[in-house]
């Protein structure tokens, strides 16, 4: 008999507990949530599990504090760690979740050597690059989600710019996932056809701009916390590719060797997502606008990391 995929999400915050949610309604396999914070992963996880008969899914969600529960997991999910508070600066954060992401996906490698492991946790492209490291694991199967998240957000705004259906629209952004991110305009579409061709350049510069500061402009309006809902859309529809072998095509952080030019750094380009995990980083030609706005962005991930690069032993 088939047996069903495992999916562990570590960090049973916003982000984790709608990928949870998510991956359970989408069926993708049992769902266990792991956590720091003793009953509240089992509580949320007992919660969806009562709404499935509503939801009509068959998925079994489990929750705890064990992580020695990734054991066995097909695809690991990390969201484990804190938001900036104020009066912490971007350097305090990123030690304290290099801190946090390393004792998680030591655990990893530990008890699940074959899992594809997707990172949620900012500032992403760092905790990705410290994923590899930590766990040793191939490239293939360490991602970081931020290009499809920065991508959708984009779509979004030119499909409400226009009027027309978001299932039409395509996008492609580069760079880290932060103020330097690369939205590719010439790579926009509606139904093929370039968005250069539907919008004034004002509009277009408009809605780039919005895309770059578009996580800033949710946790204004929500006052506390950041998004969730479309991060953890995002970080399952990864998680499926892999799962069901799809060979999607989407940006995503990955460990680069030479691709774009740059080696030995996480950094959003596009991949393709498949069964065998990034089975391919797929390389473009860019223009000399764009090329250059993706070395600013590889060279502040570069800074990021090698801030870091001592707390991880
Ligand atoms: P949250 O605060 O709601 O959840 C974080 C959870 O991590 C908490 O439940 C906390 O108890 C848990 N945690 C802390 N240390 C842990 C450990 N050692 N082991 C297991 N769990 C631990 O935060 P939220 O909104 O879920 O965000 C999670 C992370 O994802 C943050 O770093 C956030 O900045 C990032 N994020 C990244 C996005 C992206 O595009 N890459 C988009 C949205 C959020
Ligand atoms: C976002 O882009 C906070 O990285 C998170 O919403």
């Amino acid at each position: 008999m088939p047996q069903r995929k495992k999916i562990v999400i570590i960090g049973a915050g916003n982000v984790g507990s709608s990928c949870a949610l998510f991956a359970a309604q989408r069926q993708l396999g049992d769902v266990t949530l792991i956590d720091i914070v003793s009953g509240m992963p089992e509580g949320k996880a007992l919660d969806m599990a009562e709404g499935a008969p509503l939801g009509l899914f068959d998925a079994r969600l489990s929750g705890g504090d064990d992580m020695g529960a990734v054991a066995g997991a097909d695809v690991v999910i990390v969201t484990a760690g804190l938001a900036r508070k104020p009066g912490m600066s971007r350097t305090d954060l990123a030690k304290t979740n290099t801190g946090i992401v390393k004792g998680a996906v030591e655990k990893i490698s530990r008890h699940a050597p074959g899992a594809f492991v997707i990172v949620v946790t900012n500032p992403l492209d760092v905790m990705t690059w410290v994923t590899k490291e930590v766990t040793g694991f191939a490239r293939e199967r360490v991602v970081g989600m931020a290009g499809a998240l920065d991508a959708a957000r984009f779509s979004a705004f030119v499909a409400d710019a226009l009027g027309v259906s978001v299932k039409d629209v395509h996008a492609m952004v580069l760079g880290g996932h932060g103020d330097t991110m690369v939205p590719l305009v010439r790579c926009a579409s509606v139904a093929g056809i370039p968005i250069t061709e539907l919008l004034s350049a004002e509009k277009i510069d408009e809605l780039v701009n919005r895309t770059r500061l578009a996580g800033g402009e949710i946790v204004k309006l929500l006052g506390t916390g950041s998004a969730y809902i479309s991060p953890a859309q995002s970080a399952v529809m990864m998680a499926e590719g892999f799962l069901l072998d799809q060979g999607r095509v989407t940006g995503a952080s990955a460990y680069l060797e030479g691709e774009y030019g740059f080696s030995g750094i996480c950094l959003g380009v596009p991949v393709k997502i498949s069964g065998k995990g990034v089975e391919r980083i797929i390389e473009i030609g860019l223009s000399k606008e764009e090329r250059k706005m993706l070395e600013i962005s590889a060279a502040a991930v570069k800074k990021e990391i090698d801030e870091i690069r001592g707390e991880i032993g």
